[in-house]
């Protein structure tokens, strides 16, 4: 491990000279050769996750493996806010990014992970930003909370697979939910949870917060006891816009594509919560693959994602959408479709090889209709033209 080896100091220079060789151009191998350092992987994997991270702002310690898994700074300062008290316990504190956040809104943190090297990289992440207030303990979770005595709030973010079919609250944690809830219970009712947004049902009594980080879903945070606020919530940052349940639900029912087309932020459609962004004349449009809101109303809120004027709705054939896209002078197509990366390409081309226009169009691609939009930027509020669906237009010749 690198602070087996060297002091922090040293450590940042060698990152830093890393970082420089690699902005160069130059290879592992060839960097590796000309520094001839020891525990070169580790500082290198700390280089390259320093070049690329977008979650942290401060030069933390942190190797790719981390990142993968550490918590992007916006969503833990939202997330220290919320859970503010006197002492807070962090179970499966990682390299402590969530941790360094509460230490900034809690006046005693309690950190713990099972994994030496990632305590000693928390520790080492924590003096950096001056953040004292923490004491680190390199234990199991389970044991280490059986030793302790009063907390105001347990935060726990439990070890998962990095991916998994199907994400089972049961099966997929370690240490284990079920016995982390009930070993942090004897401390106190005021339990928070980090879940994959992804898991398939959490049978507890407690508020879902779905967290997004520009329109991308991001966590799933689940709070116990008198945490609990609502049933479910829409957390987006930055900006901290909140949605949440208040007991009352309008299923919103299917329709055809009318004039405007919507993507609902992530957070919000999982917390169940897209029919608050419209009114009676919102509909669903979907199949088991995507949903879109629909009206023939200009929705404006932030908890939209992405609102689109429809240009056209065609059978999902190829020559059907091409004809659409040349009609409307399409030089570049934008597929929401889902098709594995070079996929995405080929059939992009398939049909920007037959274009020549300026404009760019999305295709909305559903099981048996295609939806040809206009995406609108945000602040445009002026009402189209025209919507021209079902009008007659000529094929596109092969
Ligand atoms: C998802 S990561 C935590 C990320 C962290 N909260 C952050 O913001 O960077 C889960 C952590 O749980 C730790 N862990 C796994 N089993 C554990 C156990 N039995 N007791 C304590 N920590 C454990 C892992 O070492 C890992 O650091």
């Amino acid at each position: 491990m690198i602070f087996d080896t060297y002091t922090p100091q040293m450590v940042d220079v060698h990152v830093k000279t890393i970082m420089e060789l690699i902005k160069r151009g130059k290879s592992k191998e060839q960097i590796a050769k000309q520094l001839n350092l020891h525990d070169f992987d580790e500082l290198c994997s700390v280089a390259k996750t320093r070049l690329t991270t977008t979650k942290t702002s401060e030069d933390y310690y942190l190797t790719e493996d981390d990142l993968r898994f550490a918590t992007n700074e916006l969503v833990a300062q939202y997330r220290a806010k919320r859970l503010a008290c006197d002492t807070l316990v962090d179970v499966g504190c990682g390299v402590g990014i969530q941790t360094i956040a509460f230490a900034r809104t809690c006046k005693r943190v309690i950190a713990i992970d099972i994994d030496k090297r990632k305590i000693r990289y928390a520790l080492e992440n924590a003096k950096k930003v001056d953040a004292n207030n923490i004491e680190f303990i390199h234990a199991d979770g389970l044991k280490a909370l059986q030793n302790l005595v009063g907390a105001d709030i347990v935060f726990v973010d439990p070890e998962r697979a990095p991916e998994e079919k199907v994400r089972s609250f049961d099966t997929s944690f370690r240490p284990p939910l079920r016995q982390l809830i009930d070993a942090s219970r004897k401390l106190t009712p005021s339990i928070a949870i980090e879940l994959p947004p992804q898991i398939q049902k959490v049978d507890l009594d407690c508020e879902k917060e779905f967290i997004s980080v520009d329109h991308s879903l991001n966590r799933l945070t689940v709070y116990l006891g008198d945490l609990k606020r609502h049933e479910r919530s829409a957390v987006l940052l930055p900006g901290h816009h909140e949605l949440t349940s208040d007991g009352s639900e309008r299923p919103l029912r299917n329709s055809g594509a009318l004039k405007y087309m919507f993507e609902v932020d992530p957070a919000v459609a999982k917390a169940g919560l897209s029919w608050k962004l419209g009114d009676e004349h919102t509909f669903l449009y979907s199949d088991e693959r995507d949903t879109l809101l629909t009206s023939n109303t200009l929705l404006t809120s932030t908890h939209l994602k992405a609102r689109y004027e429809l240009v056209d709705a065609v059978e999902n054939k190829f020559e059907d959408i091409l004809a659409v896209l040349m009609w409307e002078n399409a030089g570049k197509v934008v597929l929401r479709q889902k098709l594995a990366p070079d996929k995405y390409w080929t059939e992009r081309r398939k049909y920007e090889s037959r274009l020549r226009g300026d404009k760019t169009l999305h295709v909305f691609v559903f099981a048996h209709e295609a939806l040809v939009c206009r995406k609108l930027e945000h602040e445009r509020m002026d009402e189209p033209t025209r919507v021209m669906l079902g009008r007659m237009r000529p094929k596109a010749s092969s």
